[in-house]
């Protein structure tokens, strides 16, 4: 059985989609959900869940290794799901290869720093985009420059809002970021 904790800092849809994904799983069980916002919606999540969650501060996560540690003892493999904090090298370096990352855009586009959420669509909208997409990939030490393991595309309408790319961007996220996880897990072992 190989163990995933998975990281949120906001509503915490994706930690949910991918939690009820391996609720029956032979090969996967999600022990724990980290978040690092005390006000994020994945907490509420986990409670109806009845999955364990760790709200951590800045010190915990980049100062110290109270987080890597738990995760250690807790984890084959480190799914980040809307977490808005930089990875650590202590992290990377002890799981190689072991942090996956979903991103709400077609990397290299609309990647780095401040690329997150909502500020991802408005730019796509601002660039007149006519399609977008999302893209999994493995965690490195700069933001969204790992390996690309995913990559699915939506079309978009002139007409489309920032919040209807969201949602576009939505459904693919919960079509794939599961079954991707799954696929990786048992190619990677
Ligand atoms: C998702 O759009 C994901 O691509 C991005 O952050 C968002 C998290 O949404 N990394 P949620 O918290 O899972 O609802």
């Amino acid at each position: 059985m190989k163990r995933i904790v998975i990281f949120a800092s906001g509503s915490g849809s994706n930690a949910e989609q991918i939690i009820n994904h391996f609720k029956n799983s032979e090969l996967v069980t999600i022990t724990k959900v980290f978040t690092n916002n005390k006000n994020a919606g994945v907490i509420e999540r986990c409670r109806c869940l009845r999955v364990p969650i760790v709200i951590f501060n800045k010190d915990e996560f980049s100062k110290s290794d109270v987080v890597l540690n738990d995760v250690k003892s807790n984890a084959d493999y480190v799914i980040l799901a809307g977490f808005l904090w930089k990875i650590p090298e202590s992290f990377i370096k002890t799981f190689q290869n072991k942090i996956i990352n979903i991103h709400p855009a077609l990397l290299p586009k609309y990647g780095g720093k401040g690329m997150y959420g909502m500020n991802v669509h408005n730019a796509v909208k601002e660039n007149n985009e006519t399609e977008t997409g999302i893209t999994i990939h493995f965690v490195n030490e700069n933001y969204d420059e790992g390996a690309i393991i995913f990559q699915a595309k939506t079309q978009l309408e002139p007409s489309d809002t920032p919040e209807d790319i969201a949602n576009k961007i939505h459904l693919l996220e919960y079509k794939y970021f599961p079954k991707v996880i799954e696929e990786t897990i048992l190619k990677h072992g």
